[in-house]
């Protein structure tokens, strides 16, 4: 009876608080593997037009570096939170950290409309978000289905929006089904965006 909404599609944004000093560090091994990592460098000059990712190269940084492992704990509980406000019935095998690697985008870089394959739960942890620093942007997964429906007539409002945009601050954390489309628009400002990106699976 009445009016009920559904097709929920959730987000979780939340701060880590691991302070400067670890801050610090993971920028510092961001540039060393920046340095170190030809192949995902040459992979990124194809891919990724003036920034760095070594999301084909070295995707597997929570087992090889203490720094990233430690973040990795720190996400997990934001995993387990944002699937519990899922209901997930993951049959008792936990969601683990598969894939984590490292994003800079310096001026004029963007990262086109994406999801995340082989992946449940996916997000990004931001290392260093200078001002004006572009927001992740997601798309409404309806999208497709919208050909002919009429504009809102109060569009702000969280469920009318067709893209939701999330401007993080440096020690933000973002979670989201990795089926949702998203993308980082033209980053513009001076110094580079930092970021750490991550896939969530099944064991
Ligand atoms: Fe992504």
């Amino acid at each position: 009876m009445g009016l009920s909404k559904h097709f929920p599609t959730l987000l979780l944004t939340d701060r880590l608080g691991l302070g400067k000093a670890f801050q610090r560090q993971l920028k510092l091994e961001i540039e060393d593997l920046q340095e170190l990592d030809g192949a995902g460098r040459e992979w990124s000059r194809q891919h990724y037009r003036n920034g760095f990712t070594s999301y084909a190269s070295a995707n597997e940084l929570q087992k090889f570096s203490p720094t990233f492992a430690q973040l990795e704990r720190q996400i997990d509980r934001h995993v387990a939170r944002f699937v519990r406000a899922l209901d997930y019935n993951l049959g008792g095998r936990p969601l683990r950290m598969k894939k984590c690697w490292v994003n800079v985008m310096p001026p004029n870089t963007h990262h086109g409309l994406h999801l995340h394959p082989l992946a449940v739960v996916s997000g990004t942890y931001y290392v260093d978000m200078p001002k004006g620093a572009s927001a992740i942007k997601w798309e409404d997964p309806r999208l497709a289905h919208f050909m002919h429906a009429p504009p809102r007539k109060n569009p702000e409002r969280a469920y009318n929006r067709q893209f939701v945009e999330y401007a993080a601050k440096s020690g933000d954390l973002v979670l989201f089904e990795s089926w949702l489309r998203h993308e980082v628009p033209l980053h513009t400002a001076k110094q580079s965006r930092v970021s750490i990106s991550f896939n969530y699976d099944w064991e």
